[in-house]
């Protein structure tokens, strides 16, 4: 271990817990301006309020942070939005529509396929782009009309952690300005959005103080072969987010599921060896995720649920619960992130693997 590891164990580790830095120092400048278009760079004053719908694009876990943003842009903005994997994208016939926004997100700022992709949107017409970046002057956002860059500070462990829910902060500030500009955020709304924004940073420290009790879940995960995870709404992304970080770095297998899509097709995986963690803080589809719940435990499996206080769970043989902090609105999936990449952390401490450097994955993915 190195000086600069102070007292963690992994650079993954201590980009868990930079979260509350990275997240308070990336909406400094949305709490001073609020949700305006020049949080996205000098021509989006001119750009944006042309803006009819949002097409999104990223690889990885900057996929994952799309795919919550899209509830975000379409319940808070009424803007509708697509978002899809850059390789998938950049091969495929796309009907474009110039009138919406092509939104790239990408940690290095350097990742091929995303690069191609928005290569391949400007070549279709979409001359309105906007580039989510960790990394100044990188190759994606010097290709895009707009930016925002995250200010998560340089991001070591191959697996990202802090470039995700910094990215989730970004998105969360395009819905919101686009909100406004088409006039479904009145002040109220706005001064809400913003409080909680402001007390993000101290709800994520409450988050990570549960390391030790998702630590005691990982001791069981780690002679695991298989975990479903399990969520609903804007938390089922955290759910596949919580799947990639167990799979890429513990190497257990790991899938998840919309909550009610179970019974079509996985509850058939579920039995005593298949731990179910679900993400199941009080929003509007609790009760639906409780039934879902109850499908699982009827089968035998394990259920490892991250609820908050207002959830009403209780432990009971088979259902463990780690109580998250009080639920707190539409940011909530960014809370949600860091318990998932505490499980799969301290699973893969347990397995022994290489937590900074897993096998056959790169940081930066600049070859096809
Ligand atoms: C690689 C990394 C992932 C990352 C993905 C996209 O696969 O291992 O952690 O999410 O690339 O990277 P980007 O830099 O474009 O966000």
């Amino acid at each position: 271990a190195s000086l600069e590891l102070g007292p963690y164990s992994h650079y993954m580790q201590k980009e868990i817990h930079e979260q509350p830095k990275a997240i308070a120092d990336t909406i400094a400048p949305l709490l001073d301006a609020g949700f305006v278009p020049a949080l996205f760079g000098p021509r989006a004053a001119d750009l944006l309020p042309q803006v009819q719908g949002v097409q999104i694009i990223a690889c990885g876990t900057s996929f994952y942070a799309a795919s919550v943003a899209r509830y975000w842009i379409e319940a808070i903005a009424g803007v509708p939005c697509n978002v899809e994997v850059a390789s998938e994208y950049r091969y495929r016939t796309v009907v474009a529509n110039p009138s919406h926004l092509v939104v790239t997100i990408s940690q290095s700022g350097e990742t091929l396929d995303t690069m191609e992709a928005l290569k391949y949107a400007r070549s279709l017409g979409h001359d309105k782009t906007l580039s989510i970046c960790n990394v100044r002057e990188s190759a994606i956002p010097r290709a895009s009309d707009l930016v925002f860059y995250t200010r998560a500070g340089a991001e070591i462990g191959v697996a990202s952690t802090k470039a995700f829910t910094t990215q989730l902060i970004a998105l969360f500030a395009l819905a919101g300005t686009l909100a406004k500009l088409h006039g479904r955020l009145d002040d109220a709304a706005e001064q809400g959005y913003l409080d909680a924004l402001r007390h993000l940073p101290g709800s994520v420290q409450h988050a990570l103080n549960l390391e030790p009790q998702i630590t005691a879940w990982a001791q069981k995960f780690a002679t695991k072969d298989h975990a479903l995870f399990l969520g609903r709404g804007l938390h089922y992304p955290i759910a596949l987010e919580g799947a990639l970080k167990l799979k890429e770095i513990s190497y257990i297998h790991a899938e998840a599921y919309p909550a009610g899509e179970l019974k079509h097709g996985p509850l058939a995986l579920v039995d005593d060896n298949m731990p179910v963690v679900v993400i199941a803080p009080n929003d509007s589809l609790l009760e639906k995720v409780k039934s879902n719940m109850q499908e699982v435990r009827a089968r035998g499996g394990e259920l490892f649920v991250f609820a908050d206080l207002d959830s009403h769970f209780s432990e009971s043989d088979g259902v463990h619960v780690i109580r998250t902090p009080r639920h707190i609105g539409v940011l909530s999936p960014i809370l949600h992130a860091v318990p998932v990449q505490l499980l799969a952390y301290h699973a893969a401490l347990q397995r022994g693997t290489d937590v900074d450097k897993p096998r056959n994955l790169a940081k930066s993915v600049t070859v096809e």
